[in-house]
């Protein structure tokens, strides 16, 4: 049977995610929120640190905290939302951070029943929303489109081009906005090409694979500034 658990109340749980769980590519474990604060997130909010586990087996998560967000004027992005949450210790609406599912467990909906969690958390504590910067699975594809027009693209039948949009929209949340800059990586050019295994000789736009857009080399430095899509899911009543 799938169970809802908080890492808080699982630690063996917690000592295994890394290697079952984080399937992101490497670069995305550098960013600089998630350096300075992932580790806090435990203790300031353990509500929401969820896990599903069937018997033993570790098989998806999320991550998400609380912050103040007036109206529809969302965080700049990712970096913004994760800073404003730890910083403040609360707020109005609660963010999704990451969901990760294990790969021979994807496509069965998993993700509904974690958001369905965070969303009953929101509730207990009468929160406005629960909003999310979300990482369209198909956009490493297409890294040179904008994001404010990838976010549009519609398949025939009226759903959107995105998997993980769709899934978004069909638990009923609502796209409002593109967050082009949500989330920066700045490290040098020789840890760059060891996370992305690829030579990179000069300055120049680098398309890399995996990549949501492209990653910026110049004079040593690398810089990759990851394009998001914000949405809102209501809070059941
Ligand atoms: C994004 C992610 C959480 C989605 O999980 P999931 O379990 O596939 O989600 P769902 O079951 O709701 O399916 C989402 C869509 O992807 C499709 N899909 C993705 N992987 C699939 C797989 N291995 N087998 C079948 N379908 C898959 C589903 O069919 C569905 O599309 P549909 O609308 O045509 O049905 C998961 O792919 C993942 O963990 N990715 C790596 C981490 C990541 O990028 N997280 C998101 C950023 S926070």
């Amino acid at each position: 049977m799938i169970e809802l658990v908080r890492y808080v109340d699982r630690p063996d749980l917690r000592a295994r995610r890394r290697e079952e769980l984080n399937q992101f590519p490497e670069y995305l474990n550098h960013n600089a929120m998630g350096s300075k604060y992932w580790g806090r997130l435990y203790d300031d909010f353990p509500d929401f640190q969820l896990a599903l586990v069937d018997e033993g087996d570790l098989l998806a998560e999320v991550h998400a905290l609380t912050l103040t967000v007036h109206a529809e004027e969302m965080p700049r992005g990712w970096d913004e939302a994760f800073e404003r949450g730890m910083e403040s210790g609360g707020g109005n609406v609660a963010s999704l951070l990451a969901i990760s599912v294990k790969a021979a467990a994807r496509g069965r909906g998993l993700p509904k029943l974690l958001i369905d969690g965070v969303r009953g958390v929101a509730r207990e504590r009468e929160l406005d929303a629960v909003i999310a910067p979300v990482r369209p699975t198909l956009k490493d594809r297409y890294p040179l489109i904008p994001i404010e027009r990838y976010m549009t693209w519609r398949r025939e039948d009226g759903s959107h081009f995105d998997p993980w949009l769709r899934t978004h929209e069909r638990l009923g949340a609502a796209i409002v906005a593109a967050a082009p800059d949500s989330m920066l990586i700045e490290a040098s050019v020789t840890e760059w090409e060891e996370w992305t295994g690829m030579r990179l000789p000069d300055n120049g736009t680098y398309v890399v694979p995996g990549m949501l857009a492209p990653l910026e080399v110049q004079d040593g430095v690398g810089a990759h500034v990851e394009p998001n899509v914000w949405v809102r899911h209501e809070v059941p009543a």
